[in-house]
C-alpha cells in the first residue's frame, strides 16, 4: 500500500530532523565551575571558530577538539580573565601577533596537535605551562617573553633539531619525547638555567657518541642536575682529550647561564594595576609626611605656648 511506501521516506526525515535538532542543541557550550574559576566547556561542537557570546567573566575556555582555524587580535578580546585556555585539536595554523594581548592573565595554554608554525613574540606574562605537543610544521618559536614559563611540551613535533626558544630563566621541564632528534647540545639548553627535567627522544646521542658535543652534554645534566628520561651515553675519551672537550666552550656557557640566572622580571610600567599601586604608595607616604610635619608644628607651639605661660607665672610672683 501507499502508506508502507511512505512509510521509510517519512522516518528517515523524521530522523533527520532529530538528529539535526540535537546536533544544534549541543551546539551551545555548557557553563560551569572547575577548580573555582567560571568555565565554559566548548569541546567538540565542530566549532569554526571561539564564540564571541559567552560569559564575559569566564576564566577556563574549554575548545579543544574543534575546527578552529586562525586565532586574531580581537578573537580572545571579549574574555579578559581568561587562565586556562585549552585548543588542543583544531586546525589552527596563524596566530596573529596581537592576539594574547587581550588575555594578560592567561597562564595556562593548550595548542597541542594544530599546525603552528609561529608564536607572536607577545605572550602572556602569567604563563606557566605551553602546551605545543604534535604541531610538525613548527618553523621558528620565540618565547622568551614567557619569563614564567615553567613547562614546555614540544613532543611529537618532528623536530630534527632543538628550535632557539630563547632564555627561559623558570622553566623546569621541558617535553621533547618523540622527536627525531639525535643531539641536543650544552649551548642549546645552557639559556634554560633552571631546567631539571629534560623529556628525551630515546635516540638521543646514540649516532653522535663519538662526538665532543655528547660529553659537553653530558657533563652539562649531570653538573646542573638535569634529569634526562633517557640516558646520555658517550663514547670513552682519554682525559686530556676529555678535558679539552669540556673546556673549549666552558666560559662561554657560563656567561649564558649566568645572564639567565640574573634575568629580572619585565616590569610592565604601563599597565594600570602597577600605576595605581604606585599611586597609591606615593599618597600614603605624603600623608605621614604631612601628618609628621603638623604633629611637630603644633609641638613647638605647644612649648611656646607652655614657655609664654612660665613667664607670665614669674612676672606674677
Ligand atoms: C594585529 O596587531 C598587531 C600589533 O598591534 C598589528 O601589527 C597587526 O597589523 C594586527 N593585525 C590585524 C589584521 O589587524
Ligand atoms: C610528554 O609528551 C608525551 C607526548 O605528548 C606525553 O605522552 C607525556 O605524558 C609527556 N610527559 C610529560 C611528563 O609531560
Ligand atoms: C663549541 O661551540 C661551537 C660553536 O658554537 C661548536 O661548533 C662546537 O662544537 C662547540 N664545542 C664543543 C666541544 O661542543
Ligand atoms: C669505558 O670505560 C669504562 C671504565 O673505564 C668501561 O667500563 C666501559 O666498558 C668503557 N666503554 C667503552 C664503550 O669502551
Amino acid at each position: 500500500m501507499e502508506l508502507y511506501k511512505l512509510d521509510p521516506v517519512v522516518v528517515s526525515v523524521v530522523w533527520c530532523l532529530m538528529v539535526r535538532s540535537a546536533g544544534s542543541l549541543h551546539q551551545s557550550c555548557r557553563m560551569g565551575y572547575q577548580f573555582k574559576r567560571m568555565t565554559a566547556d566548548c569541546k567538540d561542537l565542530k566549532l569554526n571558530q571561539i564564540p564571541m557570546n559567552l560569559n564575559h567573566g569566564i576564566e577556563i575556555l574549554m575548545a579543544s577538539e574543534n575546527r578552529i582555524r586562525e586565532l586574531k587580535n580581537e578573537t580572545l578580546e571579549a574574555y579578559p580573565n581568561l587562565e586556562l585556555l585549552y585548543l588542543s585539536n583544531n586546525f589552527i595554523n596563524y596566530v596573529e601577533p596581537a592576539a594574547f594581548r587581550a588575555v594578560p592573565k592567561l597562564e595556562v595554554l593548550d595548542l597541542g596537535l594544530n599546525g603552528i608554525r609561529t608564536l607572536p613574540l607577545e605572550l602572556p606574562l602569567p604563563l606557566r605551562k605551553l602546551y605545543l605537543n604534535g604541531n610538525r610544521d613548527l618553523e621558528k618559536i620565540t618565547l622568551t617573553s614567557a619569563y614564567n614559563l615553567q613547562y614546555l611540551s614540544l613532543a611529537e613535533c618532528h623536530l630534527s633539531q632543538m628550535p632557539d626558544i630563547g632564555e627561559l630563566p623558570h622553566l623546569t621541564e621541558l617535553n621533547l619525547t618523540d622527536n627525531p632528534l639525535t643531539k641536543i647540545t650544552a649551548r642549546q639548553i645552557a639559556p634554560l638555567c633552571r631546567l631539571n627535567k629534560l623529556h628525551t627522544p630515546d635516540i638521543l646521542y646514540t649516532q653522535h657518541k663519538d662526538s665532543c658535543e655528547c660529553h659537553e652534554f653530558q657533563h652539562w645534566v649531570k653538573k646542573f642536575k638535569i634529569a634526562t628520561t633517557a640516558p646520555i651515553e658517550c663514547s670513552n675519551f682519554s682525559e686530556v682529550k676529555l678535558e679539552l672537550c669540556l673546556s673549549a666552550n666552558r666560559t662561554e656557557l657560563y656567561e649564558i647561564r649566568n645572564t639567565c640566572l640574573d634575568r629580572k622580571p619585565p616590569l610592565n610600567l604601563t599597565s594600570p594595576e602597577i600605576l595605581s599601586t604606585a599611586g597609591c604608595a606615593l599618597l600614603v607616604v605624603i600623608l605621614v609626611i604631612l601628618c609628621c610635619l603638623w604633629r611637630r608644628s603644633r609641638r613647638k607651639q605647644n612649648t611656646v605656648r607652655d614657655n609664654q605661660k612660665k613667664q607670665k607665672v614669674t612676672t606674677v610672683v
